[in-house]
């Protein structure tokens, strides 16, 4: 869907579709909603009077013109109470919108942006959150088919405002919504495919494709790579991988000495069947899903890249599948990781917290002014805050928590604090080892960061994303399957970081 942003009146918008829109309560439409009624002799207010549009958030209300202007048809769609109204609610009414313009097969989509006559709403993020919802709402997942299933797709979507003044905020909105989008949807497409085809190797061609195209700088760990760095925890779980493990490295504006260094780093089991400590087989599948932390982190290198950010970025995705195998690791195994601390393996289905323990190691060595680590890490963090509600957020630094908060509140990417007393480390001390990997099923999902905290010297959050990085229910923008959860997130971190 190509987007083209145009000055003048929608009223008079050549596509098949036009979108105004409507809060909750407003009796008499103004503005650009209030043209398209005047052109349609009083078609939107006569809804309004008879009951059947109230501007209710979701309400989405269809009518044609007959000739009364290009468009063949508009769709009303409603914006809730103007006091509520915030970027998450232009999202959901952009994402109805070019949902129901395309399943009416709309070739040229024209709408105004959401928010844009509403002063409480900075126009830029208005028109990004319009831009970015409709982008992410037409998203299709193309499935490896012989016969491709041929489905309607919106060509154009025109943005149209009738004030020159506004137009290159709007323009700024529409280079960030294509960069956060363009990294979600990657995000995306590499959860979706199944897990004999997004391997490891498969997630270094998809570092690679960034790097190339955005002049990074790339490393691609191999076994003897690793083995030379000591990266015992990551070659642990590796072990067992038919697929060769790759620890990914992607760099923006490497040597760039004036610019704060950030590093991002994200799970890349490209499947966990447990390994030795199996899974049952029922669900298995979903595991295609633990890779979502490396997922997000090349999403957001990719918008990193597209928007050439002002900073020093780092993405590590430490990748390999978990596997069974005569070689496998086993519990009771003690693995020495590459800072020299001693696991013991209880579960080898704690993997997770094992190659990472190495890649943040690994993120030490940039001295980072912050380490934000996603990890599909804990069924205890689903437990706890529930199926697509909300990652957990776990931090050894207020301000790194309180700058993700405000950029979870920003994107809708929901966060939750979660604790990461001291106390919980008394629940992986080893006897054979200086801690162990599984801390037992109580406060699963705390003992974890702890465990994660033990590689960590520099401000850091780890953010469990087990719940969120894959769903099997379409909700507006975020259809079903691979999410993309937390690109939009970090992309806003990063954004705001000065
Ligand atoms: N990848 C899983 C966690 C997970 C569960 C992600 C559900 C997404 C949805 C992780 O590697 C795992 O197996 N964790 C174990 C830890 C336990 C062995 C301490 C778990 O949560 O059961
Ligand atoms: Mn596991
Ligand atoms: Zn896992």
């Amino acid at each position: 869907m190509e987007i083209e942003i145009k000055q003048g009146g929608i009223q008079t918008a050549e596509a098949d579709t036009i979108v105004v829109n409507l809060f909750e309560g407003v009796t008499v439409p103004s503005g650009a909603t209030g043209a398209v009624d005047q052109a349609l002799q009083g078609a939107i207010k006569e809804l309004i009077d008879s009951g059947d549009l109230s501007g209710k958030a979701g309400e989405l209300v269809a009518l044609y013109s007959r000739g009364a202007i290009p468009a063949r048809r508009v769709l009303v769609v409603g914006l809730g109470k103007a006091e509520l109204f915030d970027q998450e609610a232009a999202r959901k009414a952009a994402a109805s919108a070019a949902l129901k313009a395309r399943e009416l097969k709309t070739e040229t989509l024209a709408t105004i942006v959401h928010g844009a006559g509403n002063g409480n709403l900075d126009l830029a993020k208005a028109a990004q959150a319009t831009i970015e919802a409709s982008l992410l709402a037409m998203y299709e997942y193309e499935a490896p088919r012989k016969t491709a299933k041929p489905k309607h797709a919106i060509q154009h979507l025109q943005v149209v405002e009738i004030d020159a003044a506004s137009l290159p905020a709007i323009e700024s909105g529409r280079k960030m919504a294509e960069a956060v989008a363009a990294g979600t949807c990657l995000a995306r497409d590499l959860v979706n495919m199944a897990p004999n085809i997004a391997t490891p190797s498969r997630m270094a061609d998809a570092a690679e494709r960034i790097a190339n195209a955005h002049g990074m700088e790339l490393t691609v760990g191999d076994r003897d790579w690793a083995t030379e760095r000591d990266m015992g925890a990551f070659l642990a779980v590796a072990q067992g991988a038919g697929k060769p493990p790759k620890f990914i490295v992607l760099e923006h504006h490497a040597g760039k000495a004036d610019e704060p260094t950030l590093v991002l780093v994200g799970k890349g089991i490209t499947f966990d069947s447990g390994g030795l400590s199996l899974k049952p087989s029922e669900n298995m599948g979903a595991m295609k899903s633990d890779m979502g932390g490396a997922a997000a982190v090349l999403g957001a290198m990719k918008a990193v890249g597209m928007l050439d950010l002002p900073l020093h970025v780092i993405g590590i995705a430490p990748c390999t599948e978990n596997m069974p195998d005569a070689n496998a690791y086993r519990p009771a195994d003690v693995i020495s990781a590459s800072n020299g601390k001693t696991i013991e393996i209880i579960s080898t289905d704690a993997e997770g917290r094992m190659v990472l323990a190495d890649a943040l190691v690994y993120a030490g060595r940039y001295q980072p002014k912050a380490v934000v680590d996603l990890a599909t890490l804990t069924g205890a963090c689903v437990i706890a805050l529930g199926k697509d509600m909300a990652a957990g957020l776990f931090s050894n630094d207020e301000s790194l928590a309180e700058r993700l908060l405000n950029s979870s509140q920003a994107t809708h990417e929901r966060l939750w604090r979660m604790p990461l007393w001291d106390d919980y480390k008394k629940s992986i001390e080893s006897d054979v080892a200086d801690i162990k990997n599984t801390g037992g099923r109580m406060g699963g999902v705390a003992t974890s960061a702890i465990f994660l905290k033990e590689f960590t010297d520099f401000p850091w959050a780890h953010l469990d994303i087990a719940g969120m990085a894959m769903t099997d229910k379409s909700s507006g923008y975020k259809p079903s399957g691979g999410t993309g959860f937390g690109v939009r997130l970090l992309v806003d971190f990063l954004l705001n970081w000065s």
